[in-house]
């Protein structure tokens, strides 16, 4: 942590920020769906250090790309995900993932999660993950025929989920061809719940049970009772087969062989939690970005131009498709790259002090939140040159012309920087190969034409978009 003179500091509650309402704080200035860019647009009104609060609780809001990354790089001891989250979780029933883990159960966990997910067991999944991109091709194949409009968001979403559902769960998930996922579907209740109770200023749940509430119980039983399950035929599958302990072919198997090597320190109730914390973390923030991405490139003609070129030379034939054409696709890549620094699917990371520190010249006691901003910096032109332009060349420089480091985190920093980063990228590469290999884009636009906005569920994704193909 940055340092100052003690007798410099300033505390949380003399920064500036926006006047709070009597007991509700802020909470009323900001509206739920585009809360981002409530605090995006305060940022540029008060500075890159100032107070928010909700209900009476301060939030130190920090859009210094700098200092950012000093805070997120404070981990995991200086500071936590704000545990209210994990509380709220706990108290609803949910298993124990990476993503909400602390301490030592944290380490064990990343420890297991990074060895499902580093690249060489994620080159080891490619045959599926090809698979369900031939399976996207049809679906558009057909669209292209009937000369249908598809919703590029639910599309992208149901390649993700296929992905992720099929490498997590070991078992084919295909939503693309109409299947459902009945675990996906209690997904989509639990998942806003968590979202909903992490900012609630009343608790009521815990008095009294709306219908809403028992629905979310029953959504969480039978979740984790199919997770249970999967875990079951995976164990068999592998007592049955012990060389696929060699070469694990899906997430599930990676971390049960992960969990049963010696001091571990993880059990099959930590595993069911994080298959359920990779479907969490893996699908909307992949779908997302791809939609955004395919969005911005078609929007700027000459990109979309060459990236077209370079699928052509690298990876021309879908059937085709290897992973080292996939990691060949450097423009692709800076693509992916440029569009998560304009419309980065996680805008904003929540962090709790777990002890009494500072931040720049601000007291920062134990407890207390901080809210970083993860666009600010990354698309001022005091950082990035003509930064509202969508230019991909920008991330193949080299040395002066270079993008400044931790200008754009769009997979956050430090040791719990997203593990899934290589993963998410070769499935964004992936579609993106499928599809400027198969089709002329007709368009990608909104039904009014005019550029789809923001909006922050889960992730943050863009409304409306439609696109129209032809057969190239
Ligand atoms: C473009 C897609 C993705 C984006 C933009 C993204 C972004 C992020 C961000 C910002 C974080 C928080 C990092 C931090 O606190 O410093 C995170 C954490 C995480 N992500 Fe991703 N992610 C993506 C895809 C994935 C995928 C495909 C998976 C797994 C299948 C995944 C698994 C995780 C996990 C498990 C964590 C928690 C890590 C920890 O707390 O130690 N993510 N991701």
């Amino acid at each position: 942590m940055q340092t100052a003179m003690t007798a410099e500091l300033r505390h949380m509650n003399d920064l500036p920020g926006p006047r709070p309402w009597p007991l509700a704080g802020n909470l009323p200035q900001m509206r739920p769906l585009r809360i981002h860019q409530d605090v995006e647009a305060w940022s540029k009104q008060y500075g890159p250090l100032f107070t928010i609060r909700f209900g009476r609780t301060p939030i130190m809001v920090i859009s210094d790309h700098e200092l950012v990354s000093t805070v997120l790089r404070d981990r995991p001891d200086g500071f936590r995900r704000p545990a209210i989250t994990a509380i709220i979780s706990n108290e609803m029933g949910g298993r124990p993932g990476v993503f909400l883990a602390e301490g030592a159960a944290w380490r064990d966990q990343r420890r297991m999660v990074m060895a499902a997910l580093a690249p060489h067991a994620v080159k080891a999944y490619f045959p599926s993950l090809v698979s369900v991109a031939q399976r996207l091709q049809k679906r558009w194949q057909q669209a292209a025929c009937d000369g249908s409009v598809i919703d590029l968001a639910e599309d992208l979403k149901r390649y993700s989920v296929d992905i992720i559902a099929g490498l997590a769960f070991g078992t084919e998930v295909n939503t693309i061809d109409g299947g459902e996922d009945v675990i996906q579907r209690h997904m989509d209740v639990v998942l806003p719940a968590v979202a909903r109770r992490s900012i609630a200023l009343v608790p009521y749940w815990r008095y009294i049970k709306l219908p809403q509430d028992r629905h979310l119980d029953t959504s969480l039983a039978a979740l984790n009772k199919s997770v249970d399950e999967l875990i079951a035929a995976a164990r068999a599958r592998l007592a049955a087969e012990p060389a696929r302990r060699e070469r694990p072919a899906n997430l599930l198997e990676a971390m049960i062989c992960a969990a049963d090597e010696g001091g571990s320190g993880v059990d099959d109730a930590v595993v069911a939690g994080n298959v359920t914390t990779m479907l969490l973390a893996g699908e909307d923030t992949t779908s997302n970005t791809l939609a955004w991405m395919l969005y911005l490139l078609q929007q700027n003609p000459a990109a979309m131009q060459k990236a077209r070129e370079e699928v052509q030379r690298v990876a021309p034939n879908p059937r085709a498709f290897t992973i080292e054409q996939m990691d060949g696709l450097d423009y692709l890549d800076a693509c992916a790259q440029e569009a998560m620094r304009l419309k980065p699917v996680a805008p904003f990371l929540p962090l709790e002090a777990l002890r009494d520190t500072v931040v720049s010249d601000v007291q920062v006691p134990k407890g207390g939140l901080i809210w970083c901003v993860m666009r600010n910096d990354s698309v001022s032109d005091a950082h990035v040159p003509n930064a509202a332009d969508f230019k991909p060349e920008r991330w193949l420089q080299q040395g002066e012309q270079a993008i400044s480091k931790h200008v754009s985190m769009p997979f956050g920093a430090g040791v719990r920087t997203c593990p899934g980063r290589y993963l998410a990228l070769l499935e964004i590469k992936l579609a993106s190969a499928m599809l400027l290999s198969s089709f002329t884009i007709h368009s990608i636009d909104t039904a009014t034409g005019a550029a789809p906005e923001e909006l922050m569920g889960f992730t943050m994704s863009p409304i409306g978009l439609q696109m129209r193909l032809r057969h190239y």
